[in-house]
């Protein structure tokens, strides 16, 4: 099989990650006979400091002809976040109908938890988090700009269909896995939206009786996913609510470094995004010490998703047995001295 590969190495670090872990995709795919073509895409904040946009007018045409997309990071210093993110990152996640985000949390062997008494095996969970509307949702205006009464308005937008998309989502993962499935929810107080969810998830679960349904408000959850981690299997959240919550998974998992994430179309009639969960970290980018390790499980979610398992498996186990090994090389987010490059080496040798 072959398959055509658009990159977008982006910003700050996204540059670093991306390239250094390409030659270990083609690597592994071969061993599996598997022919990758990676086409690789300059858009990003230098594109926007020069051009005034961060993407081609038909950037989406393009990227539409391949089978997967890899997304470094967006973000730099000179240019306004709400600019890199609106530019790049969420046209594609909402023109590609990539509904559901997929973000597993992982505490690996030979990871240190910043939790006490945390050890690796301990959490393994894996957060599905509505991606194309709800908080997100290009909504509200601004109006009597610069006067005493200059009002703002952001409205979130929860669709029956999309809401629906992501519990269905959830609770199929939730069957392949321990069968427990956590809904984040705040219907105290956002007595229309959240209400709507609950309601939604009280109809889906019919569909799937079993699995097992814990409704957890999102502050509670997030004292929850520092307090008994272990406990989770998969979460289903809204957009706002996942987008937060998987920062505290990744972190108590070890790093930023290592989580990985997927922007998936579930009809398959558009590609999927994969990237790190992490952003441009413009604090060491040009320092060639950011772990890649987030990208090449980024990468191993790609290859699940095209369909290539094997070349999924082999790269989720040589990250499992680098990590796991104490006389391999470790990243300074773990507590080591290894760069970018020597990381996806060692990957490499693992091989
Ligand atoms: P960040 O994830 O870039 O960095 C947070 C901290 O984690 C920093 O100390 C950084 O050095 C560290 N870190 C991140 N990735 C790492 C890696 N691979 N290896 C080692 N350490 C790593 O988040 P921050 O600082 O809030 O945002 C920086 C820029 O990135 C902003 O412009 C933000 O808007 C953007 N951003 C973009 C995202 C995306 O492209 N999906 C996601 C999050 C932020
Ligand atoms: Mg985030």
């Amino acid at each position: 099989m072959s398959y055509e590969i658009a990159t977008i190495p982006g910003d700050g670090i996204g540059p670093e990650v991306v390239e250094a872990t390409l030659p270990l995709f083609e690597e592994v795919a071969e061993s599996h006979g598997v022919e990758v073509e990676f086409t690789e895409y300059d858009w990003g904040s230098d594109r926007y400091l020069d051009e005034g946009a961060m993407m081609p007018d038909d950037a989406l045409d393009r990227l539409e002809k391949s089978d997967a997309i890899l997304l470094g990071a967006v973000g730099h210093p000179e240019v306004p976040d709400h600019v890199t993110l609106h530019g790049l990152l969420l046209p594609i996640r909402k023109e590609f109908n990539q509904q559901v985000c997929e973000r597993p949390s992982i505490l690996f062997e030979g990871v240190e938890s910043p939790l006490a008494g945390y050890e690796g095996g301990d959490v393994d969970f894996v957060v599905f988090r509505e991606n194309t509307e709800g908080e997100y949702s290009d909504v509200g205006g601004r109006e009597h700009v610069g006067f005493d009464h200059e009002i703002a308005i952001q409205t979130s937008v929860f669709t029956r269909q999309g809401t629906e998309a992501i519990l269905r989502a959830a609770f199929e993962a939730a069957q392949e896995r321990e069968g427990h499935l956590t809904s984040i929810t705040k219907s105290n107080a956002q007595a229309y939206s959240m209400v709507f969810w609950d309601e939604l998830v009280e109809e889906v679960r019919e569909d799937y009786p079993d699995v097992e349904v814990e409704s957890l408000l999102v502050d509670a959850a997030s004292m929850d996913f520092i307090r008994r981690p272990e406990e989770f299997d998969v979460v289903v959240a809204s957009n706002l609510f996942g987008d937060i919550l998987t920062d505290i998974g990744a972190i108590v998992t070890g790093s930023m470094g290592l989580a990985p994430s997927g922007n998936v179309n579930r009809s398959g009639e558009y590609p999927s995004m994969f990237e790190p969960v992490h952003g441009s970290a413009p604090d060491i980018t040009g320092e060639g010490v950011a772990n890649p390790i987030a990208t090449v499980l980024s990468g191993a979610m790609l290859f699940e998703n095209v369909g290539e398992e094997g070349v999924s498996e082999d790269l989720w186990e040589v990250v499992r047995e680098v990590l796991a090994d104490d006389s391999a090389p470790t990243p300074p987010d773990l507590g080591g001295s290894a760069g970018t490059e020597e990381m996806v080496d060692a990957l490499s040798e693992r091989l």
